[in-house]
């Protein structure tokens, strides 16, 4: 059979994703599987049609289609999300349509699922007939039970193909906004007191709702606010995860483009942070991704840490869990209080300019009084995920990384905790007499109280 493997990573065919298509494809030499290079080559797929179509017709040709790519912040690299979004600007989706389609990802599994959930979506939307996903930490290859299960899926991939299994959606079709937002006057402003606040917008036309949304939110505050649009941003291109950062947070563009000074000049000193953005496909734009995936350069380091961070998007976002998921973990992983999402949805202007004046004023009010509410699931397992890889296999190259986080006490491992630790010691040591077991065992409830109700008696 003839497959088609869409390579996601950056780095083309030196990546670790790779290694894992040219493992499966040794396995099944009767089948014949092509790589295509998507992200290396995003540059020439956007400017040369002629590319884009051979590799569409790639697609075509083929039995099946492998989506392989690496994680790149909480989704597939920026590269990744364009060539999804010229398949419906260039009405190529044709020759996804009904194709047997299974994705397959290497990543320390730091939001993967949200990745793979986004995926599984583009395929369903593509109407392919979609099989599994395989979600594998990078080094899984090293190990012989991974290698097993690994081949067990590729073959059931294939058995897939040549069986025509039937396969089910995961998710309902996207349904678009129909609404044109019209601004109101603006009754009462914001004074921003000292807080500053920093917009990150992608607009292309000023007459669309994101830019008025953007606006709005823009003129109501007093002063002391900033408007940029990522448009122009000068980024030569996306993040090509060649780690050249890793040892002291210097991004391999410096000298070619002006990202880093943008970043480190003009977006770290913001009290508030708001990113702006329609929803293309099931994301935001993949200009917005690239000027995620360049942040990278500051690798697993917080970079709003005790600040705000909202976003304003325009399209469905309420049809859309899994982007609602990454935009809260986004600010979590930031070390930032989710200030929370604007959206057009409500489909009604006079109510819209009420949000985002609200918008405005809560985003103030929560910056001036420091108010960083706790994190869920996303930002406090996140930081475990990445806590562990710094301390042992990232520490290298990750040397900027393993130096922010002993300086912010960020290797917070529980076995230090010596209160815990202590307390349970000696509790299962007493646990071991019969007695003791069963008396504790009644005041367990109890007792496991005493420490909040003299808080709440005392504070
Ligand atoms: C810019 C960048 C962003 C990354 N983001 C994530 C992430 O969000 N989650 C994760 O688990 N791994 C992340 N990784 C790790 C890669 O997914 C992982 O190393 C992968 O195996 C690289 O594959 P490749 O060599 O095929 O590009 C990131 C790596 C880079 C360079």
């Amino acid at each position: 059979m003839k497959i088609a493997v869409l390579n996601g990573s950056p780095k083309g065919e030196i990546s670790v994703t790779v290694q894992y298509i040219k493992f499966i494809r040794k396995k099944f030499p009767q089948h014949e599987l092509t790589l295509l290079n998507i992200s290396h080559e995003i540059q020439k797929l956007e400017k040369d049609d002629k590319a884009f179509q051979n590799v569409i017709g790639e697609v075509e040709k083929s039995d099946g289609v492998i989506w392989a790519f690496p994680l790149y912040v909480f989704l597939v690299a920026s590269q990744y999300k364009r060539f999804i979004e010229m398949i419906g600007e260039k009405k190529a989706a044709g020759a996804f349509k009904g194709k047997y389609a299974c994705a397959i990802s290497t990543s320390i599994h730091f939001f993967d699922n949200t990745a793979h959930n986004y995926i599984r979506g583009i395929c369903d939307d593509l109407d392919m007939r979609f099989t599994e996903s395989f979600s594998a930490d990078m080094d899984d290859l090293f190990d012989d039970e991974k290698r097993r299960i690994l081949i067990k899926w590729a073959a059931d991939f294939f058995a897939a193909i040549e069986n025509k299994s039937p396969t089910s959606k995961a998710y309902a079709p996207v349904v678009p906004l129909k609404f044109s937002y019209q601004p109101g006057s603006i009754k009462s402003r914001v004074d921003c007191r000292g807080q500053k606040v920093k917009i990150l917008a992608d607009i292309t036309d000023n007459n669309s709702n994101i830019a008025r949304m953007v606006n709005r939110f823009k003129d109501v505050l007093q002063d002391g606010v900033q408007l940029y649009n990522v448009r122009d941003v000068d980024m030569k291109g996306g993040c090509l995860g060649c780690m050249q950062c890793a040892f002291d947070n210097v991004c391999v563009y410096k000298g070619k483009d002006k990202f880093m000074e943008f970043f480190n000049e003009e977006m770290q000193d913001a009290d508030v942070t708001i990113f702006a953005s329609e929803i293309r496909d099931r994301f935001l734009t993949s200009r917005m991704k690239m000027f995620w995936d360049r942040r990278f350069f500051y690798g697993h380091i917080p970079l709003n840490i005790g600040k705000q961070i909202g976003f304003i998007v325009s399209g469905p976002l309420g049809q859309l869990a899994n982007l609602q998921e990454i935009l809260q973990g986004l600010a979590e992983m930031s070390e930032a209080n989710f200030t929370g999402v604007v959206t057009d949805e409500c489909g009604d202007s006079a109510q819209l300019d009420a949000l985002i004046d609200g918008f405005a004023a809560r985003c103030v009010d929560y910056s001036e009084q420091k108010y960083v509410r706790p994190s869920t699931f996303l930002g406090v397992g996140g930081h475990k995920i990445f806590r562990d890889q710094i301390w042992a296999r990232l520490r290298f190259p990750f040397q900027a990384d393993y130096k922010f986080y002993t300086e912010h006490g960020m290797f917070d491992f529980p076995q230090d905790d010596k209160r815990y630790v202590d307390f349970s010691q000696q509790m299962t040591n007493m646990i071991q007499n019969p007695v003791m077991r069963a008396t504790v065992r009644k005041m367990i409830k109890t007792e496991m109280l005493k420490g909040y109700q003299k808080v709440v008696e005392t504070k």
